[in-house]
């Protein structure tokens, strides 16, 4: 049930593709569950390759004229698109706890962040300047020019149904890219929405195009974009796994690739740490939308001088978390998305214990709230050979490592194949420093829990991805550079 009504213009249940709202050819349909009861919100379609063709034919023809289409007028198209989320902020948030589960105040949130990448984006559009180059030999003019490089597809994850797909499409957009895109299929409803609202603001037909599918669907479409060779660049938010096969199936067309994926983010309380500063940032990173954040920590350290400490501040706060459906205002934790996160998190919580970790608070499933409910826990003891501290939890789990010294805590911290977040509590400046460079990782944060910004890049090393989004740099991944030398000048 909606906290308020979502009106039908943002209510879609179709896919869009070259300006118009179409079903799958087959008429095939699949759900879409609120997380907190179970129950179907509505029906979309279940694509196929027919309809993620159809989807790059339209993108692909729409290119030629939206690279053209002047910087500035495309900056007003995006700012336009800006300024309709934010005035549908309360249904898009709507919409978001709907499909989503995250509490109210995160789903607003949430529209804002998204809103704060398409307006970021909008003005960079005015902004891609070439250079021009001092030319070594005499008669010359050279140039390096930056050019989009054609139609992107954004493949986009549930946890963040809105900002997601704003942090890839605004950019591809302000380079002169046209889209496809496929959403989550467990939160397709607020990219439909967010879509509707572009193609409101002015973006023409067939410049961006969305098709939804069932997961049983989703490798045949992505599929049908990896082998085509108009398809110029994936741009992917998930899990290692998916990236890796993403990078492997678009070898053939070297498509250019931004993959966002899998992180494993120590959080590092040292001795001089400011206690109280450390369970505030670390409440904020970890419980935020209920630990499904791929920058969530996910391994937590802590000095042993101060651990018990520590252990009784956070323990204190993570009791007072309010955990229930996002209809209720004082909810601070809402469900995990599904059945696989909830019992992922199960398996990782009765790993940890069989293998000695003892469970300071939570530790078990709230079935009486619904099906896909898990009490935030903490963990004392946690151990590198321990599950939750191999890979991500993706869930409101927080195991507790003791540790003594710095270049202990520094191996333990990169003792992963991942690198997306670090977070350090420290007041020593030289400490500060040695830390910031010696984490493996492409987001740190210092005594601060709350990271991510549109102005910031985001994005990983190792087995985390590469590419970067927000920032100049997220613009960089929709451009090329060309080069373009002009002779017999004198
Ligand atoms: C993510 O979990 O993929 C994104 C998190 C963020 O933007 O902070």
């Amino acid at each position: 049930m909606s906290l308020i009504p979502i009106p039908a213009e943002l209510l879609r249940s179709h896919n869009f593709i070259a300006g118009q709202w179409l079903g799958a050819a087959s008429g095939a349909r699949f759900g879409v569950n609120d997380p907190a009861t179970g129950e179907c919100i509505t029906y979309v379609p279940d694509s196929c390759a027919k309809e993620a063709r159809a989807a790059v034919d339209a993108a692909h023809a729409a290119f030629a004229g939206w690279r053209k289409v002047p910087a500035k007028e495309r900056s007003q198209i995006i700012k336009r698109w800006n300024d309709l989320v934010l005035a549908r902020q309360a249904e898009l948030g709507a919409l978001i706890l709907l499909e989503q589960g995250k509490p109210q105040a995160e789903g607003r949130g949430e529209v804002a962040y998204a809103a704060s990448y398409i307006e970021w984006f909008a003005q960079q559009a005015t902004r891609i300047n070439g250079e021009v180059i001092p030319a070594p030999q005499p008669g010359r003019q050279m140039l390096a020019l930056r050019e989009p490089v054609g139609v992107v597809a954004a493949i986009t994850p549930w946890n963040f149904p809105g900002a997601m797909i704003a942090r890839k499409i605004a950019p591809a957009l302000a380079a002169g890219c046209t889209a496809v895109c496929k959403p989550a299929e467990d939160t397709p409803l607020t990219s439909l929405a967010l879509v509707a609202l572009a193609h409101e603001a002015g973006v023409p037909a067939g410049v961006l195009n969305i098709v939804t599918a069932s997961r049983q669907n989703t490798p045949e479409v992505v599929d049908a974009w990896l082998d085509d060779a108009r398809v110029r660049k994936i741009t992917f938010t998930g899990s290692t796994p998916v990236g890796k096969h993403l990078a492997r199936r678009s070898a053939d067309t070297l498509k250019k690739l931004s993959l966002e994926l899998g992180g494993n983010a120590p959080f590092i309380v040292f001795e001089d740490a400011d206690l109280d500063a450390a369970v505030d940032g670390l409440m904020v990173a970890k419980f935020r939308n209920g630990g499904q954040t791929c920058v969530c920590p996910n391994r937590v350290f802590v000095h042993a001088q101060v651990h018990d400490a520590f252990a009784d501040k956070l323990a204190t706060r993570v009791r007072a978390l309010k955990v229930g459906p996002a209809s209720n205002p004082a909810s601070t934790i809402g469900p995990m998305i599904n059945a696989r996160a909830i019992e992922k998190i199960e398996r990782h919580v009765a790993d940890a214990v069989l293998h000695g970790a003892t469970v300071l608070v939570g530790g078990r499933r709230l079935a009486s709230l619904g099906p896909n409910y898990f009490a935030p826990t903490v963990l004392l003891g946690a151990r590198a050979a321990m599950e939750c501290t191999r890979e991500e939890t993706f869930g409101p789990v927080v195991p507790i490592t003791r540790f003594t010294s710095e270049a202990e805590v520094i191996a333990a911290a990169n003792d992963t194949p991942f690198g997306l977040a670090a977070y350090f509590y420290s007041q020593d400046v030289r400490r500060i420093w040695r830390l910031a460079h010696a984490l493996e990782c492409g987001i740190v944060g210092i005594n601060e829990g709350a990271l991510a910004a549109e102005a910031a890049p985001f994005g990983g090393v190792k087995e985390s991805g590469y590419g970067r989004e927000g920032s100049i740099h997220g613009l960089d991944d929709y451009l090329h550079t060309k080069y373009v030398c002009q002779g017999q000048l004198d």
